[in-house]
């Protein structure tokens, strides 16, 4: 719920008795009831995805307030009774002190008249008994006011629908409120209450959309005395703030209150539509509570008789597939843009909605720093895929951090018209904050900012994400605890195959990375770190900005987690702790790359189905020692063929279509002038060692004969530590506990 400060300093004289509202007899056979005075609005006459409605268009709506602020939406619906949702006001489990709230009618922005705006004391709330979660249902409440409402053109009730009444799904009906206009994107000043058209959702359509896994891969069972409303693709909808306020539909000229926001996962996600507390059901509950009380609420029979029950037609199950990121062709990417400033050369983009491009601050930086002259944008030019011709720019909004260096660099542009979206141009899809990119994922980069066009054909730039916790402890170490998945990372680290091989550097580029999810492309990265060469490269995680893009952009196409088969590296998502380093460095090198022909003795190529090499240790006649990511893929269920080699030398050619897929070994010589082997590099890295210290029993039980230099406590091994990270790495590790190992290692008996 939004707490902002809304309306605090308007002190209206409370007037005294109600005008011109007549009661209502509730006769169940009353059909034209023209003489009752509720569900009318002025005659002249967010929410999210809404817009601003005109002053005096729902005379019911009110905003309740607690502390000083907006807390809830409710609605007149008599004089002395306002509606609104039982959540509003229960906090752990027990319902707060009317006296705390205050009740405010005829309000339609902070800066409107003052004149209609009546602030009411609450002398009762009332909950249903069997509330007790929203999920749960009867997520309703009535309010008396202390004082009756004075009707007028600004302030009057809606009607209530009785049990009986029956409003068609595919309905179009409003909500309203001052909730939030976005996912935690408060409604900004002066706070002018929003209305949305959503459409009313049959409960087996609905219950269609909510049984597939959405946001954090959950579903969920509507309940009786629920609806939904809103739309399979989204993006209209009720956000938070908005709860307790009323979701209306027009029946024989007058507005009827259908529901109550209660409800949501996020705010207009896909497949997520809005829940609301069905008014209908709950006329027997309203009446007992409103007994004796004069004028009551008006509950109305239908007007218009629709099809109900089996003779309205059965509506079908639509789900909605991502409207971003889909790119027939990878490679081809249907959100390139190119932003054509005159004197520079071409900056690439993203385009992020109908209207913006998202682009690095680093080709604009001359223009935006304070003492520059204000920005020529008549003569800047956007091209987009498939466009008959280049767009114009209407503005230029610039990250506030944005600056040289910063991975906050970045900037949108809008458009001065919107495009449409199709095959090409699309948006790409932008992850929430909370998105975890499943080590594994496919990825891609793409050319961003001055980027350079690939070094070479397309296939150079598939990536894979590697696991992200010592991503974190070599690059973004802020604390020596790995973030948990649903918390943004500090680096996303992918590694690309090919480049090792071709030991290419890509070093003055900079490059945006893209990642897959059920074949939907998502923007999850940007501009490299100033990483050099060092392996793993590091991106700058795209959904820290998530938040800015969709505020600045209104409409940005943040999309969910697809994938959530965190598969057999599960483990690895709990909370880590960064190694220690090797308190002494004194094997914290590699060895340099040897000279052609000369051979490590025990240098092994472990040649695995699908091309794949990586490097193996013989530790005694029958043994190699390998990485398990060698061996096992992500998802692999089956260990896969296998051949090793020994005895071959560095000159030798691999044969077609194979590529080396691990780094060489971390070997330390004794004093006596042995070599030890002290780590096998961890998948993707050239830095990062699992230490082979830790394992000595498992190998020794294992392999009888392997030999281990000073039995039972060598010195060489890092007190406590399993893993080895040489000193020039990244900053101090804090804390030095046991990081569990998220490698195993595999033993291959050579055969022949
Ligand atoms: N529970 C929210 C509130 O207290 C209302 C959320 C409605 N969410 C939605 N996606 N429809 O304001």
């Amino acid at each position: 719920m939004s707490q902002h400060l809304f309306l605090s300093l308007v002190i209206v004289a409370i007037s005294p008795l109600p005008g011109g509202f007549q009661h209502s007899d509730v006769s169940p056979t009353q059909e034209n009831p023209a003489d009752l005075d509720c569900g009318l609005p002025e005659p002249s006459s967010r929410i999210v995805g809404g817009s601003d409605v005109q002053p005096g268009s729902w005379p019911w709506q009110v905003s309740l307030h607690q502390g000083g602020g907006h807390i809830c939406g409710g609605s007149l619906i008599a004089p002395s009774w306002v509606l609104s949702a039982a959540h509003c006001f229960i906090r752990n489990g027990t319902l707060e002190p009317a006296a705390e709230w205050s009740v405010f009618l005829g309000v339609h922005s902070h800066d409107g008249p003052l004149d209609n705006i009546q602030v009411h004391a609450v002398a009762a709330i009332l909950v249903p008994d069997n509330y007790s979660r929203v999920e749960l249902g009867s997520d309703l409440a009535l309010l008396r006011l202390a004082s009756p409402a004075r009707l007028g053109p600004g302030v009057r009730p809606v009607c209530l629908p009785r049990a009986s009444h029956h409003f068609a799904h595919g309905k179009t009906c409003r909500a309203t409120g001052w909730g939030d206009v976005q996912e935690a994107d408060p409604l900004p000043l002066p706070w002018v209450l929003q209305e949305v058209e959503l459409r009313l959702l049959g409960e087996a359509a609905c219950q269609c959309l909510y049984s597939r896994p959405g946001p954090f891969n959950l579903t969920f069972q509507l309940l009786p005395g629920m609806l939904c409303a809103g739309y399979p693709e989204g993006r209209k909808d009720t956000c938070q703030g908005d709860s307790g306020g009323p979701l209306v539909c027009e029946d024989g000229g007058r507005w009827f209150q259908v529901g109550i926001t209660s409800f949501g996962f996020g705010c207009g996600r896909r497949n997520r539509p809005g829940v609301f507390t069905a008014v209908a059901p709950f006329e027997a509950w309203i009446q007992e509570q409103v007994m004796g009380s004069e004028p009551g609420p008006a509950f109305l029979s239908q007007a218009q008789k629709s099809q109900a029950g089996p003779q309205e037609p059965r509506e079908n199950c639509t789900i909605a597939l991502p409207e971003c990121g889909k790119a027939p062709r990878p490679g081809t990417w249907p959100w390139e843009a190119q932003v054509m400033v005159p004197g520079s050369r071409p900056c690439h983009g993203a385009l992020v909605s109908e209207s913006w491009v998202l682009a690095p601050a680093s080709c604009f930086l001359d223009r935006i720093t304070s003492d520059s002259p204000p920005l020529d944008l008549e003569a800047w030019r956007v091209f987009l895929p498939s466009r008959p011709g280049p767009e114009r720019v209407a503005h230029f909004v610039a990250h506030e951090n944005a600056s040289w260096d910063d991975a906050s660099g970045l900037v949108l542009l809008q458009l001065s018209a919107p495009v449409n979206l199709s095959a090409a141009p699309r948006a790409v899809c932008l992850p929430h904050p909370d998105h975890y990119f499943l080590p594994g994922s496919r990825c891609r980069l793409a050319r961003w900012g001055r980027g350079e066009p690939a070094p070479a054909p397309g296939a150079q730039l598939e990536a894979e994400l590697l696991s992200g916790w010592w991503c974190h402890c070599l690059y973004g170490r802020r604390g020596a605890s790995v973030p948990p998945p649903g918390d943004p990372p500090h680096a996303l680290c992918p590694t690309y195959r090919e480049e090792e091989e071709a030991g290419r550097c890509w070093n003055g580029s900079s490059w945006s990375l893209l990642c897959r999810e059920e074949g939907t492309w998502f923007l999850a990265g940007i501009r490299d770190f100033p990483s050099g060469c060092l392996r793993p490269r590091a991106f700058s995680p795209l959904q820290t900005h998530g938040p800015w893009i969709s505020h600045v952009t209104q409409g940005a196409y943040l999309e969910d987690q697809l994938i959530w088969d965190w598969g057999p590296e599960g483990d690895e998502t709990e909370t880590q702790t960064c190694p220690p380093h090797t308190e002494h460095g004194a094997c914290g090198l590699r060895p340099k790359a040897i000279a052609a022909g000369v051979l490590w003795p025990w240098l092994a190529e472990v040649h695995v189905t699908g091309g794949r090499v990586c490097t193996g240790i013989l530790v005694a006649p029958g043994w190699v020692l390998a990485a398990t990511h060698c061996i096992l893929r992500l998802g692999a269920t089956t260990v896969p063929y296998i051949e090793v080699y020994l005895g071959r030398s560095e000159a030798s050619p691999l044969p077609q279509g194979h590529q080396v897929t691990s780094a060489p070994p971390l070997l330390c010589q004794t004093e006596g002038g042995h070599w030890v082997l002290m780590g096998m590099a961890v998948r993707g890295s050239r830095e990062l060692f699992t230490a082979i210290g830790p394992e000595e029993a498992w190998i020794s039980q294992t392999v009888g004969e392997a030999h281990f230099l000073n039995p039972g406590g060598s010195p060489y091994w890092p007190p406590g530590g399993s893993d080895l990270c040489p000193p020039d790495l990244a900053g101090d590790s804090g804390s030095p506990k046991a990081t569990p190992l998220f490698l195993l290692l595999l033993a291959v008996l050579i055969q022949g």
